[in-house]
Parts: structure tokens; C-alpha cells; sequence
């Protein structure tokens, strides 16, 4: 028997419906600017052991709930841990990021690319979902999360991070066939995955396309949107008898918002270069929308912050179907007690709006 939700503001404001104030999480609120985070990690030895720990996967992510009085709590692990998955092999070096021991660089490489039986690869996802949902006793909503079939393509054709993504764009412009390909193995498997995490006990998806936003008008909506559209289309979308909402996220996707919001996903995450008022004029009442303080607004005073946050709550204005939350992941030199600033901020800014 899974607890009773306590707080639902998150699920209800990606529905749309009533709530008292505006919901709060941050992308990455589990990681390296907590110290506690810093400790674990070290007990763990490497990221990758950390997620790979149901224990420690559990105690990093409820750590953000003990300091903040966030309104949801984001599964710990990493969209790398797919193409983990498929055997592409990935470490990651002590400050440098993510590497692929077999990036996909030729023809027989793509063509052997399968869809992994993800009930076995990746167990240890599904079993820290449990985990967490038993440990989050309903206090808030879990969020289980994957990568964009296009923005796992990237990193699985690079080999790790990358400036400009040549490889990937040639491919595109060169042999569009072969992405594709790749493209159907990463969708099917991301249906499959997230799926799973939802029978494990996840109560809202995102999906996380870092790298939409580098491609060419018409690129994007072949390579990368039409894969989420097929993503969406293919996820449970109920447990518990709730609806199980769909966040995407495309970051630089600015221009594209009114194709996202037609895939029949709930909710678009937005990054801070969008304008929160104008895009909800664009798609307002087709989704809610998450987002979009600027990351770097969190090195700033408390009084800028709490400037900021005002700002971005009267933008949206009033009515229900804003979630609070970065434009992109929270930077490891932010300050703990901004992140309390902001949460408290937007808890106690946003009551007039919702009443
Ligand atoms: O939001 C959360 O708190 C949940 C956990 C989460 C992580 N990564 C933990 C993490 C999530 C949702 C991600 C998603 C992710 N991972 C994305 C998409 C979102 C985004 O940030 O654009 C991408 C592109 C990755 C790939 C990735 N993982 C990179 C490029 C890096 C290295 C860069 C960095 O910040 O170190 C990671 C590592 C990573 N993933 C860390 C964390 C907490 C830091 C690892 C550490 O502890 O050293």
C-alpha cells in the first residue's frame, strides 16, 4: 500500500486545476552545491556507483527536502544511464563530464543498436524509484525523468558533451537514414523506460531534449520533436487512478513552443531566455508551464532574487498552471541559503495570484 499524497499542489498546477500557491522544484536540486550531496557522493566513490545505489540513489534524493519545503522530489540518476544500457559504456571523469567508450561513428555500429531489455539493464532505476517513493511517504510527488531521443543521439554520436555537435549534424545533413534509425532504437527504448519507472512508482514524467534547440528550423521538428511527440503518445498516463503528467523540455526552444504543446504532452519546461507572460498568451491554455528563472539569478543577493522571483510570479500572473522552477540546472557554486530565499519567495509571492 503506497501513503496518501500529502501535497499535490505540483500534480494539480500541471493539470491546470486550482491550488493555493505556485508550486516550487529546481532541475539538479540534488547535487554537487549541497555538502551533504559532496559527502554521500564520496561514500559512493563515483556519480556513476551513486546512481547505481538504490540506497544512496534514495538518500541523495529526498536531501533537498529536508533543507527546502519543495513542492516535488526528482528521481537521482542520470539520462546517460540509457545508452549506459545499450553498451555504449559510460564513465565519468573526475571534472570533465560524461564519455562513451563506444560512440556511434560508423554504418555496422548504428545498424547493431538494438532496443535493451530494460527490465534487467536498468533494474536499478526501477528499484530506486521504489525506494524513494516508500522513504517519500507521500510528502510530496515523485518525478521520473528521461532524456529526448535526439538529445541521447547526441551524446551517444559525440561520445561525451560537446560545443557544436558536428557529428551529429553531419549525420543529419549526410545521412539522415542512419539518425533516424537511431532515433526509433532511443525512442522505443525511452517509452519502455519510462513506462517502467511509472509501474515503479513515478508520478510525473520530464523529459529533458538539452540539445533540440541546437538544430535548424524544420531539423528540429524531424529530429527531435517528432520523437518526443512518439514518446508521449506511448507512456501510461495513469497510476494510482491519477493522471501521470508529461513535462517537455526543449532548452532553447523558445521559438517552437506551439509544435511542443501539440504533442499532447501537459506541460512545457521553459528556459529563462522565454518571456513567462508571452508564452503563456502563445499555449496558455493548451499546457501549464515550468520554469524559467535564470540559473545564474541564484549567485545573486537575496533581495535581487526575491526581485526576480516578483517578477517572473506577475509575468505568469494569476490562475493556476505555473510551476516554479530554473530555466536549466541549478550551478554547483550556488549558495544553499539562496535556494532558500527563492523557495520562500515564491511560497509567500505567490498566494495573491491564487486567490
Ligand atoms: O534534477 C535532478 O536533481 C535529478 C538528477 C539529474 C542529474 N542529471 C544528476 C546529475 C538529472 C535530471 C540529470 C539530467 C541530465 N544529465 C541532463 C539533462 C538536463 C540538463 O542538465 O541539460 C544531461 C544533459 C545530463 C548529462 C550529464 N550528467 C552531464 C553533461 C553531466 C556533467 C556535467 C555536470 O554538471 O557535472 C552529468 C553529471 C550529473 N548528473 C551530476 C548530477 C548531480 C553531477 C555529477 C557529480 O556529482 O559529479
Amino acid at each position: 500500500m503506497t501513503a496518501q499524497l500529502k501535497n499535490d499542489v505540483f500534480l494539480r498546477a500541471l493539470m491546470r486545476e486550482p491550488v493555493p500557491y505556485t508550486p516550487v522544484w529546481l532541475m539538479r536540486q540534488a547535487g554537487r552545491y549541497l555538502p551533504e550531496y559532496r559527502a554521500t557522493r564520496a561514500r559512493a566513490g563515483s556519480f556513476l556507483n551513486l546512481c547505481k545505489s538504490r540506497d544512496l540513489a534514495t538518500e541523495v534524493t529526498l536531501q533537498p527536502l529536508e533543507r527546502f519545503p519543495l513542492d516535488a522530489a526528482i528521481l537521482f540518476s542520470d539520462i546517460l544511464t540509457v545508452p549506459d544500457a545499450m553498451g555504449l559504456g559510460l564513465s565519468f571523469a573526475e571534472g570533465e563530464g560524461p564519455r562513451f567508450a563506444h560512440p556511434l561513428r560508423d554504418e555496422a555500429a548504428i545498424r547493431k543498436l538494438a532496443v535493451p531489455d530494460v527490465g534487467t539493464e536498468l533494474q536499478y532505476v526501477f528499484d530506486a524509484v521504489s525506494s524513494i517513493r516508500t522513504a517519500l511517504n507521500g510528502r510530496v510527488p515523485l518525478i521520473g525523468f528521461s532524456g529526448s531521443p535526439f538529445t541521447l543521439a547526441c551524446y551517444m554520436i559525440e561520445g561525451s558533451g560537446s560545443d557544436t555537435y558536428s557529428n551529429v549534424k553531419t549525420m543529419l545533413y549526410d545521412r539522415p537514414d542512419l539518425l533516424h534509425h537511431i532515433l526509433d532504437v532511443n525512442a522505443r527504448t525511452v517509452i519502455d523506460y519510462l513506462n517502467a519507472q511509472v509501474a515503479a512508482g513515478a508520478q510525473a514524467l520530464m523529459i529533458f531534449d538539452t540539445w533540440g534547440g541546437a538544430l535548424a528550423a524544420g531539423k528540429y521538428q524531424e529530429f527531435s520533436l517528432a520523437y518526443m511527440q512518439r514518446v508521449v503518445q506511448g507512456l501510461t498516463r495513469e497510476a494510482d487512478g491519477r493522471r501521470v503528467p508529461v513535462i517537455l523540455f526543449t532548452k532553447g526552444g523558445g521559438l517552437w513552443l506551439e509544435n511542443m504543446a501539440a504533442t499532447g504532452c501537459d506541460a512545457l519546461g521553459l528556459d529563462w531566455t522565454v518571456d513567462l507572460g508571452a508564452a503563456r498568451q502563445r499555449v496558455g491554455s493548451q499546457v501549464a508551464l515550468q520554469g524559467n528563472f535564470d540559473p545564474v539569478a541564484l549567485m545573486a543577493s537575496p533581495a535581487a532574487i526575491e526581485a526576480e522571483v516578483a517578477r517572473l510570479l506577475a509575468s505568469y500572473g494569476s490562475g493556476t498552471g505555473h510551476i516554479f522552477n530554473l530555466g536549466h540546472g541549478i550551478s554547483q557554486f550556488t549558495s544553499p541559503d539562496n535556494v532558500s530565499t527563492l523557495v520562500e519567495s515564491v511560497h509567500k509571492l505567490s498566494k495573491v495570484y491564487h486567490s
